[in-house]
């Protein structure tokens, strides 16, 4: 049987085809979207996933929580091994774990045996890189055939997202899909025609997602009060890679290593006076670097409704917290929402086309949740139609209708910059 898995960078759905219908497959409870999140319970020695992850990890269960390796993917760091209580286990080890749990979920699911598989990937792994982008693939591909899967295909993210509507169109249209997700923000132009196969006309995709806002947000609110940018000497500062590294979702587990520890020690040694270095000091010793990005989610998401949220971090220092409104967050999300509409622009221009002849603009992915970067990727097309109702199944949906002969449709266009 064939299925189709959707492995995000924050969330993961996954579905199988099976007598004219999609089946989504429950992947944690009644849910059919499971957070891309995986918890090793040093208590118990066992794993948990998704959002049972998460809740083990912030009620403070001894163990080690990951998130996001997807965007470790084309990264030597993939084969490097972090250290779980008493072994060492490979981040790429890892990622096989989180499929097999949902190989086997659709399988129970099914009753069936799944062999086939097409996974979606996004138009570039790795930006500007095709050699590691290609790698990006490979490891995948790797990794999937470990999980068990004999028979493996890819499609880019933004194909699979548009395929169910593409059977529903009744006049030829020239459709822009944008799938902003949590790790990357695909674009592909397509030519939909009710009595004949698609045709491609552009593919692009940049490295940049919901998690890229997160990490502005905690650099920004968040990290001030652990430190970052605070002048150790006249001309020193505090390490910046420190900071980078606990605002980056599949960085945090970086700094739990004997030698950034030791980076921290010494400089709370040599500056003990400096409270914010003991609070960074004992972010890293109680591991709760994923608690503080979390924080800065929320408040991503709070600030989606709210004019203003309040960031608590009472984990740092009781009462301590942070306000931060809508206005200010809009304005720090300028430079990704120019570097979106860039990419849009290059899209066009790879499919010789200009914006007014794009007749419909499907929207998919987290991303799109955000008014300002929704408003701001939208304005240069006042007159499409804009399709918005599928934010975070559309992609897996279309996988499961993706067959494997299909695959030379999907790649019409190889990843290359
Ligand atoms: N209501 C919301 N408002 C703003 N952002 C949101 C909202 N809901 C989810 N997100 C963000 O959307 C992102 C996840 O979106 P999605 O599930 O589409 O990504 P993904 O498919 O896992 O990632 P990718 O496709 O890049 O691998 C996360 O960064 C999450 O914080
Ligand atoms: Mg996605």
């Amino acid at each position: 049987m064939h299925c189709g898995i959707d492995f995000g960078t924050s969330n993961s759905v996954a579905g199988v085809y099976r007598e004219g219908k999609i089946h989504l497959v429950p992947l944690e409870n009644e849910k059919k979207l499971l957070p891309s999140t995986i918890f090793f319970n040093y208590k118990t020695d066992t794993r948990h996933f998704g959002q049972k992850a998460t809740n083990l990890y912030v009620s403070h269960t001894e163990g080690r929580l990951l998130r996001s390796l997807k965007s470790l993917l084309g990264s030597s760091i993939i084969k490097e091994k972090t250290k779980m209580k008493n072994s060492f286990v490979s981040l790429e080890n890892v990622i096989q774990i989180f499929l097999s749990h949902i190989k086997n979920k659709i399988e129970k699911n099914m009753q069936s045996e799944i062999t086939s598989i097409t996974l979606g990937r996004p138009v570039f792994f790795v930006d500007n890189d095709p050699k590691k982008d290609r790698e990006a693939q490979n490891q995948l591909e790797e990794i999937a055939k470990r999980t068990g899967f004999k028979n493996i295909s890819f499609c880019f993210e933004p194909l699979a997202a548009a395929r169910q509507y593409e059977q529903t169109i009744e006049k030829e249209e020239i459709a822009l899909v944008m799938d902003l997700g949590g790790g990357t923000s695909d674009f592909s132009i397509i030519q939909m025609n009710p009595r004949a196969p698609s045709k491609v006309l552009a593919n692009d995709g940049i490295h940049i997602g919901g998690t890229n806002i997160d990490h502005i947000i905690s650099l920004q609110n968040i990290m001030p009060f652990l430190g970052f940018q605070q002048e150790l000497a006249e001309t020193l500062k505090t390490p910046n890679h420190l900071y980078f590294d606990l605002s980056t979702w599949h960085r945090i587990h970086m700094l739990y290593t004997q030698k950034k520890k030791k980076i921290v020690e010494e400089l709370l040694h040599t500056h003990p006076h400096i409270k914010e270095l003991g609070r960074l000091n004992q972010v890293i010793h109680y591991e709760s670097g994923h608690d503080l990005l979390f924080k800065a989610e929320q408040a991503k998401i709070d600030l989606t409704q709210s004019l203003e949220t309040k960031i608590k971090l009472d984990i740092l220092e009781t009462g301590l917290s942070k306000i931060i409104s809508q206005k200010e967050c809009n304005t720090s999300l300028e430079h990704t929402s120019h570097q979106l509409k860039e990419t849009i622009q290059n899209t066009l221009k790879k499919a010789n086309l200009k914006e007014e002849q794009i007749n419909t603009i499907f929207l998919t992915g987290g991303t799109t949740k955000i008014p300002f970067i929704k408003e701001s990727i939208l304005s240069p097309f006042p007159n499409a139609k804009i399709i918005d109702n599928n934010t975070f199944y559309s992609v897996a949906e279309g996988l499961t209708l993706h067959k494997p002969k299909d695959i030379k449709y999907s790649h019409t266009k190889e990843p290359k910059k």
